[in-house]
């Protein structure tokens, strides 16, 4: 018995954010931006719009592509840091608009390595019997915890969806999935009040504290070593080379970050995927809306190898290989 990756999906708000509309709002460029991550313009929820209504929409659309029914769905993991409300969880709301039954339904709290943590809990359950067919969603409306007058963060991220059917299959697909943490450098990147640490108040409100906070140079520094060193370990425990990865989807932080954990595995930049000018930083989201991106595309043909790898708050990181067994 194998998993395999059996429908992907995505969805996206529809205003944009260019660099140019964010040189009104703060002192920076287009140059700046575009040259220190890569990023030209996002996409931005409206204030109607909360997570879970991208997470429906990705979550359906992976259901379809699956060639399933909301009901064949055995459990729903949604990967964010932006759920609808802190409780009930934003997978219980996706389980109950698609009509799902009374399946098991959660959120996960892994930053942006959220949608390998969640793939690898969609693996264990899948392995274990517990389900047959698991919907996995990585899914962030950041914008809505970004402080706009705050110009080392407010460039950097964007609003999304992206999602994955895994399934129980005859062949192999899930080759390894690696997933780690580290909570001792929880505040180089995190939203300091709105838990129960720093309950809403007057004084957190005045004092711009339910926004994400974050020590760019030193998550960067994190990023750059982390990423590539969990990818050799997956590929080494799914005994691939890194030759014979067909494509690698690194989570969207930084154009700057992408191209050196490229160089660091030694694989050249025509087989990593980067949508990262269009979109942003959208957190969990990023790797599937990437990888539907690309499987759109064409670039993903069947029994091609995909290399993963996210960096992100906790701090988490984690990397998977895939093997691709849709026609
Ligand atoms: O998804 C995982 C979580 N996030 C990440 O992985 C992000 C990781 N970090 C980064 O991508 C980068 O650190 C940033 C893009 C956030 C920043 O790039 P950097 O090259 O590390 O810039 P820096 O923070 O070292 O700042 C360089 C200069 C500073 O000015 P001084 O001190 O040199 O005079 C900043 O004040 O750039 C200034 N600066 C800006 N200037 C124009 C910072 N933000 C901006 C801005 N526009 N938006």
């Amino acid at each position: 018995m194998g998993v395999i990756v059996k429908g992907l999906g995505a969805s996206l708000p529809e205003k944009v954010l260019t660099n140019y509309d964010l040189e009104k709002m703060v002192d920076t460029s287009d140059e700046w931006i575009t040259t220190r991550t890569g990023i030209k313009e996002r996409r931005i929820a409206g204030e109607d719009e909360p997570s879970s209504k991208f997470a429906i929409a990705a979550g359906k659309q992976a259901i379809e592509d699956a060639g399933l029914k909301p009901q064949d769905i055995d459990a729903v993991i949604v990967a964010t840091v932006t759920p609808d409300m802190m409780f009930p969880s934003t997978g219980c709301i996706v389980a109950s608009e698609l009509r799902m039954g009374d399946i098991p339904a959660f959120d996960i709290s892994a930053g942006c390595s959220g949608f390998l943590y969640g793939m690898s809990i969609a693996d264990s359950f899948i392995r274990s019997g517990k389900a047959e067919n698991v919907l996995v969603i990585g899914v962030e409306t950041l914008s809505k915890i970004t402080d706009w007058t705050d110009r080392t963060t407010c460039i950097l991220f964007g609003d999304g969806a992206g999602a994955a059917v895994l399934s129980r299959s005859d062949e192999e697909g899930i080759l390894a999935i690696e997933i780690r943490a580290d909570g001792s450098k929880g505040e180089l990147l995190y939203m300091p009040a709105g838990g129960s640490r720093m309950p809403a108040s007057e004084y957190t409100v005045k004092n711009r504290l339910h926004y994400l906070k974050m020590n760019g140079r030193e998550v960067f520094k994190h990023a750059v070593t982390k990423m590539p060193a969990i990818s050799k370990l997956a590929l080494e425990k799914a005994g691939v080379d890194i030759k014979d990865v067909a494509l690698f989807i690194p989570h969207q932080a930084n154009q700057r970050i992408t191209v050196s954990t490229g160089e660091r595995l030694g694989i050249d930049m025509d087989r990593v995927y980067s949508n990262i000018d269009r979109y942003g930083n959208t957190s969990a989201a990023s790797i599937p809306i990437a990888w539907r991106e690309a499987y759109d595309k064409g670039l993903i043909k069947k029994d091609d190898i995909i290399l993963l790898a996210a960096f992100g708050a906790g701090f988490t990181w984690g990397a998977a290989v895939v093997k691709w067994r849709k026609p």
